[in-house]
């Protein structure tokens, strides 16, 4: 995508002041699905259109990195049938959207215990992060079988074998230590949390990164959100006053 397409929509964003990482916990499909008295699976399904939208106005604005909310630990208790619509499309989309990410300088990442995913998931998984390796124009990571806890789980284990082997003393564990032992290692923490379909809560998503983060909760279901609204967020974000506990 070239910066000519930047459209007019985007005038009242500061390029100065844009959120070096946005974090979208991307919920409503079923219920947007409910309302129109179709199956969970077809909520999905437009759910990943709206992926689609929202990958191509990060890119288009500029925003350097991107996680998406795709599948929780969690969300492996869902019915059978479920999950294996969720994987098949996860698997459809990592396939149809390579050749986008290669023309648009996107580089794929997963985040969580992907080894819990279908082989052929895998995969797809491996070819897509494979081919865009080096790109460099914006990360797209997406959080798949992720969950905060077992992260932080994670990050504890490799923590207490080094310390174990005696390759580190327990007084260098740092905020910073812990930060390069999560699946984000190398990524700056989100500065906007976005998440959709109302719900006020984290349910178990990135709970150490996101210390400091902006939230913001729309109403909106997931497969309604677009373009125009995520500018007016980013907007909204542009005029809040991050203090960090500090006074100004
Ligand atoms: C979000 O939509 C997608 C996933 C969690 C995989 P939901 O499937 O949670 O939709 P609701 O919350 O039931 O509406
Ligand atoms: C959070 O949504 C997980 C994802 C969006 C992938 P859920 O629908 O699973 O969360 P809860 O159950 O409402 O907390
Ligand atoms: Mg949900």
């Amino acid at each position: 995508m070239n910066s000519s397409t930047s459209s007019s929509i985007h005038i009242d964003l500061d390029p100065a002041e844009l959120p070096s990482h946005i974090a979208i916990i991307m919920d409503g499909n079923g219920r947007w699905a409910k309302k129109r008295l179709l199956s969970r699976i077809k909520g999905h399904e437009k759910g990943s259109e709206a992926v689609r939208t929202i990958v191509r106005a990060c890119r288009e604005i500029r925003i350097p990195n991107l996680t998406l909310y795709a599948f929780s630990t969690e969300n492996w208790q869902r019915p059978q049938s479920e999950i294996v619509a969720l994987m098949t499309l996860l698997k459809k989309f990592l396939e149809s959207e390579q050749k986008e990410m290669v023309d648009n300088n996107i580089r794929l990442n997963a985040i969580g215990q992907t080894e819990r995913l279908p082989k052929n998931v895998q995969q797809a998984l491996h070819k897509a992060m494979t081919v865009t390796r080096k790109n460099d124009g914006m990360l797209l990571n997406l959080a798949l079988s992720y969950g905060g806890r077992a992260e932080i789980v994670k990050m504890v284990k490799e923590i207490a074998i080094k310390v174990k082997d005696g390759n580190i003393e327990p007084d260098s564990i740092t905020p910073e230590l812990i930060s390069e032992h999560l699946y984000t290692s190398g990524i700056p923490d989100p500065d906007l949390l976005i998440r959709t379909s109302g719900e006020m809560r984290i349910s178990n998503f990135l709970l150490w990164q996101i210390a400091y983060t902006e939230i913001y909760v729309t109403n909106t279901l997931w497969p309604d959100f677009g373009k125009d609204e995520f500018v007016r967020i980013l907007i909204d974000y542009q005029h809040r006053k991050r203090r960090f506990g500090k006074v100004e």
